[in-house]
């Protein structure tokens, strides 16, 4: 998407690579919406590091990045045994796998590459064919956020106010994203609508990332607190949800997503308001039987007693920081600790329809349609 930093404006994916220097290059979510910056990791270990700690997040952009990762961890090797080759890869695979367990989209991402990359009978066209691969998910990623614009634009009339939770936008992808696809879509049109984006505590990817995002792209929005969401549809303010996924299980269209996402869901059935879920192919797990086995992360306690953001007004005397600097802050009772579990599962009776590249399904439909949705025979 476009983003103007200092009045310039430029177009930027989520994630990219260098191939020239061996890179995988990530804008730093953890700086937004504060301070707009491109890193580049060294090596795969570093990528992986990157994912663990949040410099990339959300589905579809920790996918590309992961394939990006195994491409770069891949085109480090020296040496033509395959044999030796293989056992590097799989090294790497297992290092990016690792970094974040809750998302299924960097374990497809990386499964594709290998397949892809098996066609190869040397190191060096095993090694051009991880990063064709990698290239074609991270293309694929965009064109099916634009085809859930295309099917999901239509629920979006004029007037209309629309709850999202997180951050399921372009900055969770490579590009437009999936909650927001149908937002920008409809944007295209001419519709006016309204955002409201949950803060989505403990890390606030709706009221850091998603108001940037739409801040970015002109589209009216509020944030709200997180739990403020059940009064606004009491008062009838809220008239549809969209959200994303981490993992969609297409056996039982159970899904997983960020923490408090099932409790919305709750809120919109008892309301009567349509609740959807926005994904790509790559957040299916056709393999997962119950929604009980997806790896919940759980993330450190530090996240939900304090929080992150940046110093504003004069110098603080306590802290010596200066007005705009990024800075930590205690919020809880020093003597409490917390629990953080990252993400949740919303049941397939409270979600009105899944919206999908391939057109908007019941959950329940998902594994009928398995055929077109990508799963298998
Ligand atoms: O922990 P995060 O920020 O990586 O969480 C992922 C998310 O942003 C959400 O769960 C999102 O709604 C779905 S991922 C596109």
């Amino acid at each position: 998407m476009n983003v103007t930093v200092r009045g310039r404006t430029r177009h930027f994916r989520t994630v990219s690579f260098d191939a020239a220097k061996n890179r995988v290059l990530l804008i730093e979510q953890r700086l937004l919406p504060h301070e707009f910056k491109v890193v580049g990791t060294r090596d795969f270990r570093a990528t992986a590091v990157a994912i663990r700690d949040m410099v990339v997040r959300g589905a579809g952009a920790i996918g590309a990045t992961a394939a990006y990762g195994l491409a770069q961890g891949a085109r480090a090797f020296r040496g033509r045994d395959l044999g030796k080759f293989q056992a590097h890869v799989e090294a790497v695979f297992q290092t990016l796998a690792q970094a974040r367990p809750t998302a299924v989209d960097p374990v497809n991402a990386m499964l594709d590459l290998r397949r892809a990359m098996s066609v190869g009978t040397t190191v060096a066209e095993q090694q051009t064919l991880a990063l064709r691969a990698a290239e074609r998910f991270a293309d694929e990623d965009v064109a099916h956020c634009k085809a859930i614009g295309r099917h999901g634009a239509k629920l979006i009339r004029n007037g209309m106010r629309v709850l999202t939770h997180c951050n399921a936008g372009w900055l969770a992808f490579v590009d437009i994203g999936t909650a927001t696809a149908p937002m920008y879509a409809a944007q295209a049109t001419g519709r006016r609508f309204h955002v409201f984006c949950d803060e989505t505590r403990p890390r606030s990817q709706g009221a850091t990332l998603t108001a940037w995002e739409l801040a970015q792209q002109g589209v009216p929005h509020q944030i709200i607190a997180d739990n403020a969401a059940g009064f606004l549809m009491w008062r009838d303010e809220i008239d549809l949800v969209i959200v994303g996924s981490d993992r969609t299980l297409g056996r039982t269209g159970e899904v997983a997503n960020k923490i408090g996402t099932y409790t919305k869901a709750v809120l919109a059935k008892r309301h009567g308001i349509p609740f959807y879920v926005a994904i790509p192919l790559s957040t299916i797990d056709w393999q997962m039987r119950s929604g009980r086995d997806i790896p919940i992360e759980e993330r450190s306690e530090s996240e939900v007693l304090g929080a992150w953001g940046i110093v504003q007004g004069p110098k603080s005397k306590v802290q010596s920081l200066k007005s705009g600097e990024r800075a930590f802050v205690r919020v809880a009772n020093p003597t409490s600790r917390a629990r953080n579990p990252g993400f949740d599962v919303t049941p397939p009776e409270l979600i009105t329809g899944i919206i999908t590249p391939e057109g908007i399904f019941k959950p329940g439909e998902l594994w009928r349609h398995r055929a077109k949705l990508g799963g298998p025979a």
